[in-house]
């Protein structure tokens, strides 16, 4: 019989990471649900277990190192083992270039940066301890290779994201640890409702493959896919997740 897997999946309580964890949790992996959203993560706890799932909150700003450590420490003590790291949680603040913001800046840079590096960083010391040979899937953007106006960083930081994948899943892979990016296009999620008001949802839509936003479930499931052994050659990998958006 297999090892049942444990999942901490970051940005649980909204979006992506939820469906996220909902997919993980009905395939019969352990989850443990961070966000800061401490309502949202706990509603999401509970919609895995309604379904029969087994699943913890965290309470977690991934901004803070120090908590992405205790999470990490959270879950081996909870279940174990940590076998699956998805670093998700993001911002996606407007910041112009020229008009930088300097707190905006520091903040989605902290987040989608920083957050990033703090996951790989506990996640990888503590597989590698317990000699699991797990992988660690972060969530960049279809905006970690095309640049749009008005976003200088969260281009900053979800180019970022790529290049540190790349960087980590050399170091890791000789623990038998694999680091993946996917990069979604334009997903149906709360992050994106200031699209919705400034009209700019029209044109991302003509750009993806079906002319529709991407479901979030669409984005979990294929977080799953690599997550999965079958899928150990993906590894350094940006695995873009956008209906053509950035073809
Ligand atoms: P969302 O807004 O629905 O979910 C983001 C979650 O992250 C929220 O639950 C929020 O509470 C949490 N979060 C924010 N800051 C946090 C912090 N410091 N510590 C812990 N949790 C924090 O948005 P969505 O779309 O599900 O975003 C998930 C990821 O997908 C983000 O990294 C985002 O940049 C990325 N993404 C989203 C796209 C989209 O079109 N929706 C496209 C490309 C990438």
């Amino acid at each position: 019989m297999s090892t049942q897997r444990v999942a901490v999946i970051t940005g649980g309580a909204s979006g992506i990471g939820r469906e996220t964890c909902l997919k993980f949790a009905s395939k019969g992996d352990r989850v443990v649900v961070a966000d800061f959203n401490e309502a949202g993560g706990q509603e999401t706890v509970d919609l895995i277990k309604k379904a029969g799932g087994e699943a913890i909150f965290v309470q977690t700003d991934v901004s803070k190192p120090e908590q992405v450590e205790a999470l990490v420490n959270q879950a081996v003590e909870t279940y174990g083992r940590i076998d699956v790291m998805f670093n998700n949680a993001g911002i996606g603040l407007q910041t112009p270039v020229m008009d930088l913001d300097l707190e905006k800046y520091h903040k989605t840079i902290g987040v989608n940066q920083h957050g990033v590096t703090y996951g790989i960083i506990y996640a990888g010391r503590k597989m590698k301890e317990l000699g699991i040979k797990g992988v660690i899937i972060n969530t960049s953007s279809v905006f970690g290779v095309l640049a749009s106006p008005g976003t200088f960083a969260y281009h900053a930081a979800k180019g970022a994201v790529n290049m540190m994948t790349k960087s980590a899943a050399l170091e890791l892979s000789p623990y038998g640890i694999r680091v993946v990016a996917v990069a979604p296009g334009a997903v149906d999620t709360p992050i994106i409702a200031g699209y919705k008001a400034s009209g700019m949802l029209s044109t991302m839509k003509a750009k993806v493959m079906g002319g529709e936003l991407t479901k979030p479930e669409s984005v979990a499931n294929s977080v799953y896919l690599v997550s999965l052994d079958e899928a150990d050659a993906i590894n350094g990998s940006i695995v873009m997740v956008d209906q053509g958006f950035a073809s």
